[in-house]
């Protein structure tokens, strides 16, 4: 491409460490959609003629056909997909294939495919998001009812139902969706114009390529326009911050998976057995989701270094960027691929999540609230709640079990309605604040999140 200037070829090895069409080809129709429109742009400008422009757009549509249907593939020697396509087009057309490339440098081409790249595949990991988010509204409806403890610290706390627990999940994810969104929404500005830095002395319409590719506004400073990849960064955040929404998940599920906890059993077609234990059913898939959130972190954290000492304009560090974001979006795509099918069998084991809710004295706290609602201060409450529960694990019993003299020992306003009061139905549905645990509170929650989802 650049023969003119010097006199001998690129080192082989130095070719292969420069070239980056082994992953950027992944952007060909973009890029060749890309081109297209500038193709126009420059005819409509009279920058190239009619003719040439007609040239160049079926030759372009043909090439696109071409590797669509697997007839054209990927010259690994081209050192990206911008070189493969232009000469490519040359090859097909002739002398009308060399004009492409006017007015434009491949510094604003990148720019302009990763932006358009980007946006199609964070659309994708939408679609997924909100599939898997109506699925925990579907499982949480079917467990609305299902009490369990609720932990904090990692020890029992109180008792809250199934169905809430796993609704903050679809909270989560929800806001995870609406991060996406404001990234793209953010990123969809046009960099095509800005050529290699400075901008064009031709004739240019930057708004009539922005418009033809769906970008809501152009890059207003043409220096920005090509250094500019905080896109790139602020969408491997929004990744970073599902994989570890997914990865909480996947910990608890492990959790419950196991003998100690048997509050789920996943189906068999999500879990592995052992080579050498016949008795082990592992849950590979959610570790894997856990496991593989390091590595969209570091992606994240390789780019935000690559980037962090390069000069104004373009630098070769940033042809680094691609491998990167494009290992976050597919596994990000393949987590979620996983994860939506494996909360949908998931099994919930609602008998072993109510025995555990009878123990741990998750109920104090409405015990205390009892005498509290009788006119005692709340610390004092606390304080011979606090004495029971002592009291109980001496006993070896529970709260609901001590009789009614042993609680009247410690204060007369106990009544026999108390056990009532600290039934685990009663904890869970007098929780009636917004947000809350109780039954009506969480179908309240999977309307707002389903809702959210037609949006
Ligand atoms: N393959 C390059 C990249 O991904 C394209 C831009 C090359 N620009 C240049 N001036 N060498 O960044």
């Amino acid at each position: 491409m650049w023969a003119g200037r010097f006199a001998k070829a690129l080192d082989s090895k130095a070719d292969d460490f420069n070239s980056s069409i082994r992953f950027d080809c992944k952007m060909y129709r973009h890029d060749i959609t890309g081109s297209i429109a500038h193709a126009q742009m420059l005819a409509k400008q009279g920058i190239i003629s009619a003719e040439d422009c007609e040239k160049i757009t079926d030759g372009l549509a043909g090439i696109l056909d071409d590797i669509d249907n697997g007839k054209l593939e990927f010259d690994m020697s081209c050192e990206d997909v911008h070189m493969f396509v232009e000469a490519e087009l040359t090859k097909r057309i002739g002398d009308a294939g060399k004009r492409l490339h006017t007015e434009r440098s491949r510094n604003d081409q990148v720019a302009l495919d990763i932006r358009m790249y980007l946006r199609d595949r964070t659309q994708e990991i939408i679609e997924l998001l909100k599939i898997l988010v109506a699925d925990i509204a579907d499982k949480a409806e079917e467990n609305k009812a299902v009490i369990v403890p609720g932990y904090t610290h990692l020890q029992r706390a109180q008792p809250i139902t199934f169905g809430h627990h796993i609704m903050a999940y679809a909270m989560m994810l929800l806001r995870d969706i609406s991060r996406l969104e404001d990234a793209v929404r953010r990123m969809n500005y046009s960099p095509i114009g800005c050529c290699a830095l400075a901008g064009t002395t031709y004739n240019t319409d930057r708004r009539f390529e922005a418009d033809a590719l769906g970008f809501d506004g152009l890059m207003l400073n043409s220096i920005d326009g090509v250094s500019d990849r905080d896109f790139c960064l602020e969408l491997m955040s929004a990744y970073s911050i599902i994989m570890m929404h997914l990865s909480r998940f996947s910990e608890e599920i492990i959790l419950w998976s196991s003998w100690e906890f048997k509050f789920v059993e996943l189906d068999d077609s999500y879990t592995t057995g052992s080579s050498i234990m016949p008795q082990k059913k592992n849950s590979d898939m959610a570790e894997l989701v856990r496991g593989k959130t390091g590595r969209v972190y570091g992606n994240l954290l390789a780019l935000l270094t690559t980037l962090k000492g390069l000069p104004l304009a373009y630098n070769k560090d940033m042809q680094e960027d691609k491998e990167a974001i494009f290992d976050s979006i597919e596994t990000v795509q393949m987590c979620l691929e996983i994860f939506a099918p494996m909360i949908r069998t998931m099994k919930v084991k609602a008998d072993n999540m109510y025995r555990a809710a009878q123990e741990g004295f998750i109920n104090a706290t409405d015990l205390a609230d009892y005498l509290t609602k009788k006119g005692m201060p709340f610390r004092a409450a606390y304080k011979i709640v606090g004495q029971i529960v002592a009291e109980c694990i001496d006993k070896k019993c529970v709260l609901d079990n001590l009789p009614l003299d042993a609680y009247k020992a410690h204060s007369d306003m106990f009544e026999a309605d108390l056990f009532e009061e600290i039934s685990l139905e009663t904890c869970v549905n007098k929780r009636i604040s917004e947000g809350g645990t109780s039954v009506s509170s969480v179908e309240k929650q999977i309307a707002y999140v389903r809702e959210e989802l037609k949006k």
